[in-house]
């Protein structure tokens, strides 16, 4: 069963805590729209799907107290919860996707009553988590057809369950070919370590055969044969196919290319951002100083030093073997394939 990451219990939102794994397994209980900002802002809740999932509730806890009466003034209760809830990180599109998908449901029941949009939010908000859900599924069980018998797969980041509502979409994938996987690579990912942390935890739990390496090991494992495929996950991915995640990935798809590893990417269809053509109009999330000067806590740097620390890159389509959607798996892509597929 996928570990619930974000539930709805007792008329608040739960959350792991994502900052606290592997050491410690703790929901954080978000009760308004300003802890849900602070959840997402400050990696309580990671990973784009999850992000979304969270930006849906997220609005409902932001106008669930709304005193107004007419449809003109919870509108704009609505969309001040919404702008707020948006500048909470700017690269994911699946939070914007939730936050936009919401918005439209109710400017297309504005003759209802507030009270009844209020429960029209909060159960769509339940759909996209349960959707979320039967989507990783789906991805997993596309993506395990490309993998070959025997397979030794890497990873970056976390694709998991953490990162979404259900089994994750790159892990997903992973899961989904357990049969055919003889070992699982998982990089460190530094700065915040998501993939030692949260993506071992979780392959564990799995009981797959895992190890971990630092993000600087995976070239020579691949120039020994230590890879057959990677697999990742995306935040956001452009019409023609480039694509951002975590911080990174593209170092791992040049590397893919030099040594004819198919390099996969992962993803649901609220990924993908039709509007932006390609990843050069991809907003880039720029994260703070400490992040990379200290390694739990303790300082390993000199305190003084400048720092540079975006949290996502963008891989050009071009070096994308094919990303596994739960509509299907789209090969060598480009804009035409993606519209096709996305069109559906
Ligand atoms: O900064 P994070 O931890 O939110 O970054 C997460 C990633 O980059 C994931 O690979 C991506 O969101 C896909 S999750 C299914």
């Amino acid at each position: 069963m996928a570990i619930e990451t974000i539930r709805w219990k007792n008329s608040r939102v739960e959350l792991i805590d994502q900052r606290l794994l592997p050491g410690r397994l703790h929901y954080i209980a978000c009760k308004s729209a300003k802890d849900m900002w602070n959840a997402i802002r400050h990696l309580k809740v990671r990973g784009a799907p999850a992000i979304g999932i969270a930006g849906a509730y997220g609005v409902y806890l932001g106008i669930r107290n709304s005193r107004a009466v007419r449809f003109s003034s919870f509108k704009k209760d609505l969309d001040k919860t919404v702008s707020y809830l948006a500048s909470a990180r700017p690269t994911a599109r699946n939070l914007f996707w939730a936050l936009e998908r919401v918005e439209e449901l109710v400017d297309n029941n504005r003759d209802k009553s507030v009270e009844h949009l209020k429960k029209m939010i909060l159960k769509e908000a339940h759909a996209i988590l349960d959707e979320d859900n039967r989507i990783c599924r789906n991805i997993g069980k596309n993506g395990a057809k490309l993998i070959k018998k025997g397979a030794k797969v890497l990873t970056h980041c976390n694709a998991g369950g953490l990162a979404t509502g259900g089994h994750g979409t790159a892990v997903s994938v992973i899961i989904a070919a357990r049969e055919k996987v003889s070992r699982v690579y998982a990089d460190e990912t530094r700065p915040v370590l998501q993939g030692a942390r949260l993506t071992v935890w979780e392959l564990m739990e799995e009981e797959m055969p895992t190890t971990l390496i630092c993000d600087n090991m995976a070239a020579s494992l691949m120039s020994k044969g230590g890879v057959d495929a990677i697999v990742v996950g995306a935040d956001r991915i452009a019409a023609n196919g480039d694509t951002a995640n975590k911080i990174g990935t593209y170092n791992l798809a040049v590397l893919a290319q030099y040594h004819q590893i198919p390099f996969y990417v992962a993803a649901p269809y609220s990924t993908f951002d039709l509007s932006i053509s390609d990843g050069s109009g991809i907003a880039i999330e720029e994260r703070t100083s400490e992040e990379v000067k200290r390694i739990g806590g303790a300082c390993i740097t000199v305190q003084e030093v400048d720092v540079w620390n975006p949290a996502f890159d963008v891989t050009p389509a071009e070096l994308i073997t094919a990303i596994i959607t739960e509509r299907g798996i789209i090969k060598k892509p480009d804009k035409s394939k993606i519209k096709k597929v996305m069109g559906k």
